[in-house]
C-alpha cells in the first residue's frame, strides 16, 4: 500500500483532524519560507537577525520597513491549493482544526474561521511599550517597493513606536493560542504537519506531543521530517499537489 493510500485510509475514519502548518504551505502562494534566500531589496539581510525585539530597539525603521514589505508580500498573495484543500475537508464534514506558525492570513482567506496563531499575525499591529493593539489607516501601512527604512507610527495613549503583532524570536507564544494548540493536539485522531522544519520550539513539540497521546502523524513536505516513529506516514512533495491527491484518494472534490 501506498503512503497515500495509507493516510487517505487513516483519515477516512478519523473523528478529529489537527492541521498544523509552518512556511511551505505558504511557499507555493509565493511567500518564501525561512530557509529561502531573500531576494530584491532584503537580500543582504538575515530574517532572523530582524525579528527579535533587539533589532527593533537598534533600528525600528528598519524593522518595521521590513515586515511592511513583508504584509505587501502577503497582501498581493493568493492561497493555494493546499489552503483550499484544508477548507475543502472540513466543508465535506471532517472535524476540522488549523494551527498555524504563519503570520499571513491565507487559511482564513481560504475560508477557514477559527485558525490558532501560535506566532501571532502580521495584520495585527501593537505598541512596542504598552502592548495594546494600534489601529492603523491603510495608508499608513502602504510601502512602495524601494521602501526600506520606514518609520514607526506611535502610539496614541503612550506614544511608544507601532511593531507587529507578531511573535518574535525569544518571544513567549501568546498564552491562549498556546494552550487551545496543546488541547487540540492531545485529543486529535490525526495531525497533519505541513511544511516546516521542525525546528522553532515550542511549536516544533505538537507532533511529538501528538504522537505520545497516540494520534497517526501525516507529514507533508518537500523533504522527509519525521522523526522515526511508527505512528508517523510521511508524504513527500509540494503542499498544493499532495494535499488535494489525498482529497482525491478521499472522494473529496
Ligand atoms: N510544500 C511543502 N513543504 C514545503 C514547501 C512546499 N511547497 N516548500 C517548502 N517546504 C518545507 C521545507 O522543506 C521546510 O521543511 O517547508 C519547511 C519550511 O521551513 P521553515 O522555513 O523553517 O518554516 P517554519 O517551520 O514554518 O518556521 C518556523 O521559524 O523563523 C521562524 O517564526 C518563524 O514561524 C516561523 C518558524
Amino acid at each position: 500500500m501506498t503512503h497515500m493510500q495509507k493516510a487517505a485510509d487513516v483519515l477516512a475514519v478519523a473523528r478529529r483532524i489537527v492541521f498544523f502548518t509552518g512556511a511551505g504551505i505558504s511557499a507555493e502562494s509565493g511567500i518564501p519560507t525561512f530557509r529561502d534566500k531573500l531576494t530584491g531589496l532584503w537580500a543582504t539581510y538575515d530574517p532572523q537577525r530582524l525579528e527579535t525585539a533587539d533589532a527593533f530597539r537598534e533600528n525600528p525603521a528598519l524593522v518595521w520597513g521590513w515586515y511592511l514589505w513583508r504584509r505587501r508580500q502577503v497582501t498581493l498573495a493568493q492561497p493555494n491549493a493546499g489552503h483550499h484543500s484544508i477548507s475543502k475537508l472540513a466543508k465535506a464534514g471532517w472535524d476540522v482544526s488549523v494551527i498555524t506558525q504563519n503570520i499571513d492570513d491565507l487559511h482564513e482567506r481560504a475560508g477557514v474561521d477559527a485558525v490558532v496563531h501560535l506566532h501571532g499575525t502580521l495584520l495585527n499591529v501593537k505598541c512596542f511599550a504598552c502592548h495594546r493593539p494600534i489601529a492603523l489607516e491603510p495608508e499608513q501601512l502602504r510601502i512602495s517597493k524601494e521602501d526600506e527604512l520606514v518609520e514607526p507610527p506611535r502610539c496614541s495613549r503612550c506614544n511608544g513606536r507601532a511593531r507587529p503583532g507578531v511573535v518574535w524570536f525569544r518571544e513567549n507564544l501568546p498564552e491562549g493560542a498556546w494552550l487551545s494548540a496543546v488541547r487540540l493536539v492531545r485529543t486529535c485522531d490525526v495531525l497533519i504537519s505541513i511544511g516546516t522544519s521542525g525546528v522553532v520550539r515550542p511549536a516544533a513539540d505538537l507532533p511529538e506531543m501528538a504522537i505520545r497521546a497516540k494520534a497517526t502523524v501525516i507529514h507533508v513536505n518537500l523533504e522527509d521530517v519525521s522523526l522515526g516513529d511508527g505512528r508517523e506516514i510521511m508524504l513527500i512533495g509540494s503542499a498544493a499537489q499532495v494535499l488535494p491527491e489525498l482529497l482525491g484518494c478521499l472522494g473529496v472534490k
